[in-house]
C-alpha cells in the first residue's frame, strides 16, 4: 500500500520502456489496397483522405512502396469495371484481383504476403455478399458458397498467399478449404472474417468499392453489435472448419471481442481497423483536434494490447514510418 508502493516510480525515462508490456511492430501490420479496373491513374477516396484506389498499372509500384517500408502483407480489394447480379467478374483468370496478384508477385515474389478479400459484394450489381433470390430478397447461402469456392481457387491460382473470406456466409470456411485442397492448394491459409459485425464503420469502404446495397442491408449475414457470445460461436465454427487466422472486425468498438476470442481460443487473431475508424481519426487530425502520430500509435497499440496478432489498418504505411 501507499506510501510503500508508488507506481509512479516506474513511469520515468528509460525505466518506463523497460516495463512496457506491449510492443507494436511493423511486422504486425497489413495495408489494404484497392485496385480499380476502370481507372488509369490513382484516385483518392474522398471519405478516406490519403487513401487511393489504384489502377492495375500502378498496383505493383504501390505494393513495392509498402514492402520497402517493412510492412509484411497487403490485403487486396478489387473494384471491377462491370458488376452483375451474380458477381461473375469475381473469379475469372483475368479479373481485377487475379491480375493484381500476378503483377505484385511478378515484382516482389515472396517479399510481400498477398492476402485477398473473398466476397461477392464488390462484384454484384445489388451490393449483397451473395446470390439473391429476387422474389424473397434473401441471400441464398449455399448457392453463394459455390461462387466463393471459385473465387478462392482463382486467387490461389493467381498466386495469393492467404485468402480471406469476408461475407459471413455460413459454411464459407469449410467450403473454401475443401475447394483449395481439391485443387492442390492445401498450403494456402484461410484468414476468416469470423466475427464481423453489421457496422456503420464500413461506410467509406463502400464508397470506395461502390458496394452499397441497392436494397436491404447486410444484417442477415453480419453480426448484431450487441452480441458477444455469438462471436465465440462463430469463431469456434470457423476454427473447426479449418480457419488458420480468425478476424474480428471492426476493431476499436469490438476490442472486448478481440480479447475474448484471443483468450478463449489462443489462435492467431487479426483485428481490422476499418475504413470508418480511419476516416473518423483523419477528420479529427486534419482539423488539428488530435495529434495524428500519437493518435495512430495509441489506436494500434490498444488493438495489440487487446490480443490482436495481426492488425489490418489503412494507417499501416503511416505507422511503419512512425515506428522507424
Ligand atoms: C467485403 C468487405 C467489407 C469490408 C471488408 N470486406 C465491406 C462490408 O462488409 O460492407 C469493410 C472494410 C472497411 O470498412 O475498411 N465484404
Amino acid at each position: 500500500m501507499f506510501p510503500d508502493v508508488r507506481l509512479r516510480r516506474l513511469r520515468k525515462g528509460k525505466i518506463r520502456n523497460l516495463v512496457c508490456e506491449t510492443t507494436l511492430s511493423v511486422n504486425d501490420l497489413v495495408q489494404p489496397i484497392f485496385v480499380d479496373e476502370a481507372i488509369n491513374f490513382p484516385v483518392e477516396i474522398s471519405s478516406m483522405p490519403g487513401i487511393y484506389k489504384f489502377p492495375l498499372s500502378e498496383v505493383a509500384k504501390e505494393a513495392k512502396e509498402i514492402s520497402e517500408l517493412g510492412i509484411p502483407a497487403v490485403l487486396l480489394f478489387g473494384v471491377p469495371a462491370f458488376k452483375d447480379e451474380y458477381g461473375y467478374s469475381s473469379f475469372g483468370e483475368t479479373d481485377v484481383v487475379q491480375e493484381a496478384i500476378r503483377r505484385i508477385k511478378a515484382e516482389l515474389e515472396d517479399k510481400l504476403v498477398v492476402i485477398t478479400d473473398v466476397c461477392m459484394c464488390e462484384y454484384t450489381s445489388h451490393g449483397h455478399c451473395g446470390i439473391i433470390d429476387f422474389e424473397t430478397e434473401d441471400l441464398m447461402n449455399d448457392q453463394t458458397l459455390e461462387i466463393l469456392r471459385k473465387i478462392a481457387v482463382s486467387h490461389a491460382r493467381a498466386g495469393a498467399d492467404i485468402v480471406a473470406p469476408s461475407g459471413m456466409i455460413d459454411g464459407m470456411v469449410g467450403a473454401i478449404r475443401g475447394a483449395l485442397d481439391l485443387n492442390g492448394f492445401n498450403n494456402v491459409p484461410i484468414m476468416s472474417y469470423a466475427a464481423k459485425y453489421c457496422s456503420s464503420f464500413y461506410g467509406p469502404f463502400r464508397d470506395a468499392a461502390q458496394s452499397c446495397c441497392s436494397f436491404g442491408d447486410r444484417s442477415t449475414n453480419q453480426m448484431d453489435p450487441a452480441n458477444s457470445n455469438e462471436a465465440i460461436r462463430e469463431v469456434a465454427l470457423d476454427v473447426a472448419e479449418g480457419a488458420d487466422i480468425i478476424m474480428v472486425k471492426p476493431a476499436l468498438p469490438y476490442l472486448d471481442i478481440v480479447y475474448r476470442v484471443k483468450t478463449e481460443f489462443g489462435v492467431p487473431t487479426a483485428a481490422y481497423n476499418v475504413s470508418g475508424e480511419y476516416s473518423m481519426l483523419k477528420a479529427a487530425t486534419s482539423n488539428g483536434w488530435l495529434d495524428e502520430k500519437k493518435a495512430i500509435y495509441e489506436v494500434l497499440i490498444s488493438i495489440k494490447r487487446a490480443g490482436a496478432d495481426v492488425i489490418i489498418t489503412y494507417f499501416a504505411k503511416d505507422a511503419a514510418c512512425i515506428l522507424k
